[in-house]
């Protein structure tokens, strides 16, 4: 599928663990969002921290994206390095260290940061200025997670102004990520609240646009909230990430995403009938929402976390899985655990198509 491409491996030859990439589930993935986004005036810039790989990233690229997000500084420089210059890092960029840098990728990208306080605009504007380039800048709203973000409406209309009056930055508009809503199980439920987050969001936009400040930006959305937001009047670009390569724990939410990603690993014990052993535990795979759950076994084994390199799978006592058998699990977080592997192994139909390297794996500066 890409320039990398070398020769077929038979399936069986890969070592465990490691991280699976079912090329066309991806490819379904990436159609079906882009089909959404084509027809919207809202437009898709996917989070490169869900799989942290520039092959995808550039596929989603040519599926229509109109840049790509990214949560860390380092991340940017990964995505900037394979040729992708419209760069979103949707976090604060903080202390001269980390400025110094961002400076340095604009004379080979355009990254625009987020900001939510005056100190924060007031340090990336004297570097910029010193430097001699412009920093695009998205004023950050807390529409409701409580994590960064000024409170919308008036303080964010005066760091919008301060953002503007900055020699060294452009205002470009606004990040507001819903991140309390995008997992919400209950549907009505997350359409109710993302709707009321969203709200506070546009009510900002219109509120600097009546000050008299072009918005060229409003960012915000996730996997869970992409038909809403996608379809908000004000919202102009959703970040979503974990529909490309998915985990079940978005999967029983939006079922219309395919598990692309899954971990293969074998079976080492079966101390007893009614339980096995496989070689990956909590240092392989993403834990947050729980343990992972085995691929075409839904029900007959459940898999409960035993250690950092062990977990366990509760499994029927008259069961035919036998030591040395391979098994494949779907993480529930996908995010953290493309970051624990140095590449995907690419597969169709039970065949290695290729390998791709996850670069921004351990990015975390
Ligand atoms: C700033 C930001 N935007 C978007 C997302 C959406 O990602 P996902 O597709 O996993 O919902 C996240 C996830 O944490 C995020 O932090």
């Amino acid at each position: 599928m890409t320039e990398q491409s070398s020769v077929l491996t038979p399936f069986a030859a890969v070592d465990t663990p490691a991280l699976l990439l079912d090329a066309s589930a991806l490819k379904a993935n990436l159609e079906r969002m882009a089909a959404f986004f084509a027809r919207r005036h809202c437009k898709l810039r996917p989070h490169f921290k869900s799989h942290k790989c520039t092959a995808i990233a550039k596929l989603q690229m040519q599926a229509g994206a109109v840049g790509i997000t990214c949560a860390k500084l380092g991340e940017a420089e990964v995505v900037a390095d394979a040729g992708i210059r419209n760069i979103l890092i949707a976090n604060q960029i903080v202390g001269p260290l980390k400025i110094r840098r961002l400076v340095e990728l604009c004379r080979r990208a355009d990254p625009m940061v987020a900001v939510d306080s005056a100190e924060n605009v007031r340090m990336l504007s004297e570097h910029a200025s010193a430097a001699g380039v412009k920093i695009g800048v998205l004023v950050e709203v807390d529409v409701g997670m409580g994590r960064c973000g000024v409170v919308p409406g008036q303080p964010a209309l005066d760091l919008a102004r301060l953002v503007a009056a900055s020699a060294g930055l452009r205002f470009e508009g606004l990040q507001g990520y819903e991140g309390h809503c995008v997992d919400l199980r209950d549907e009505t439920e997350r359409v109710a609240q993302t709707r009321e987050s969203l709200k506070a969001l546009v009510q900002s936009r219109r509120l600097i646009e009546q000050a008299g400040l072009r918005v060229n930006r409003v960012s915000g959305g996730g996997t869970g909230t992409y038909t809403i937001t996608g379809d908000c009047d004000g919202v102009d670009e959703v970040q979503a990430g974990s529909y490309a390569a998915m985990d079940w724990w978005y999967g029983d939410i939006r079922p219309e995403f395919k598990q692309a990603m899954s971990i293969l690993t074998i079976v080492i014990s079966r101390p007893r009938p009614n339980l096995v052993v496989i070689d990956v535990g909590r240092k392989g795979v993403g834990a947050e929402w729980g343990p992972p759950r085995v691929k075409n076994l839904p029900g007959s084994a459940v898999a409960s976390f035993g250690s950092e390199e062990h977990t366990m799978l509760s499994i029927p006592p008259d069961s035919a899985i036998r030591i040395g058998d391979r098994l494949e699990i779907i993480p529930s977080h996908g995010c953290t655990t493309s970051n624990l592997y140095a590449e995907f192994i690419v597969h169709e139909n039970g065949v290695v198509t290729d390998k791709w390297p996850i670069e921004g794996r351990g990015k975390l500066q």
